[in-house]
């Protein structure tokens, strides 16, 4: 049995990794943080009433290693880096939900975030948690990077086919829409209903954040600095995000091929299914399964990804992640 600590308990990322974990056979969590919330945590997320008991608390690095093995990070950006170094030295393992052991480089960090790496020397040496490509650098790790939700769709439909030599890894558009859960709990006036209702609108052209997690793994698949364009829209949907990518084939290709390589690069991955039809949100909604399809139209190829962004985009990938790090058999409680 593994003792489980999950820190911004009161958040979206953190419901759904509880969810999760208390259908897993070999974890029991037994602390859960929130920096003001004290309430019982069925009152906190009511769809666990009667299903936790335990109470919501503010607890120090120290307090929450000794009552964790794993300590699951639900946190914003640089808030994790602040306490995972004191973690790590009282042995606890953790897995970062939020973006701060994701990218390489302080600089490129430091550039997209607009703030201090509180954990620079770090960066570079965590393994990036998408288990499906880096699953040998998870196994025995003390500390992982969760992919974000925009990367995870836009990585599996992308990496096998750059590997493959049948697409440019320049020129890539990705456009994708997200359920309003993406933003997480907080209010914002973007998320408030009368805005997000009845309306979709694209956000953050050029500038959003996953952009350069995309394109650290996509130059490294390529073996060329990549840069790609990345487009996300907020939908009214409360969860689930759709990827639909452009790409330029490097020579004629045919749909039977790109799925024949999608396929192989995947024939033993439980949680990617490579489809003939148009994937959609609906399809994974609440599990951890990403469906992926490709075809061919004019000048492109473009490839169609579905995931549930709190599942295999979020906590589905951290508790995947998990089971990796303590070897436990990697679909517990996720199929
Ligand atoms: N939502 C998604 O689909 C998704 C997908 C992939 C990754 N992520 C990432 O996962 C992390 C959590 O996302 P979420 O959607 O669960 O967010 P959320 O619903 O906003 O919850 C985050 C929690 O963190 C706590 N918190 C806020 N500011 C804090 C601070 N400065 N220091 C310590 N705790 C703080 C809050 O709890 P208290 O106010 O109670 O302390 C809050 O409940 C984020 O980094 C997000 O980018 C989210």
């Amino acid at each position: 049995m593994t003792t489980i600590a999950i820190l911004g308990s009161t958040g979206y990322t953190a419901l759904e990794l509880i969810k999760i974990l208390l259908r897993h056979p070999n974890t029991k969590i037994t602390a859960l943080t929130s920096r003001e919330d004290t309430r019982s945590v069925g009152l906190v997320h009511p769809s666990l009433s009667g299903r936790l008991d335990l109470s919501l608390e503010n607890l120090s690095p120290k307090e929450i290693a000794n009552r964790s093995e794993c300590v699951f990070c639900c946190l914003p950006h640089t808030a994790s880096a602040k306490i995972v170094p004191e973690l790590l030295d009282y042995g606890t393992k953790v897995i970062d939900l939020g973006a701060d052991y994701r990218l390489d480089t302080v600089e490129v960090f430091e550039t997209w975030y607009a703030e201090k790496h509180p954990d620079s020397d770090r960066l570079g040496k965590v393994p990036y948690g998408l288990p499906e490509l880096f699953r040998n650098q998870i196994i025995g790790t003390n500390l992982v990077a969760n992919p974000g939700c925009y990367p995870t769709s836009a990585i599996l439909p992308l990496v096998p086919l750059i590997k493959a030599g049948l697409i440019e890894p320049e020129d890539i558009i990705i456009d994708s829409k997200s359920g309003v859960s993406g933003a997480g709990r907080k209010p914002k006036l973007t998320t408030l209903y009368p805005e997000c209702n009845e309306n979709i609108s694209a956000y953050n052209i050029g500038t959003h954040r996953h952009t350069p997690e995309i394109e650290q793994i996509i130059t490294a698949a390529s073996g060329k600095k990549t840069t790609v364009l990345f487009t996300p829209h907020l939908t009214p949907m409360d969860r689930g995000i759709l990827s639909t990518i452009y790409s330029k084939p490097i020579r004629p290709v045919t749909q039977n091929e790109l799925l024949k390589t999608l396929r192989n690069f995947y024939q033993n991955e439980p949680f990617v299914k490579i489809v003939e039809h148009l994937p959609s949100t609906k399809d994974v909604s609440g599990t951890n399964f990403v469906h992926i399809t490709a075809c061919v139209a004019g000048n492109r190829v473009i490839t169609v990804s579905a995931i549930d962004n709190l599942i295999k985009g979020a906590s589905g990938a951290a508790v995947q992640n998990f089971n990796l790090m303590f070897n436990y058999i990697e679909t517990t409680a996720l199929i």
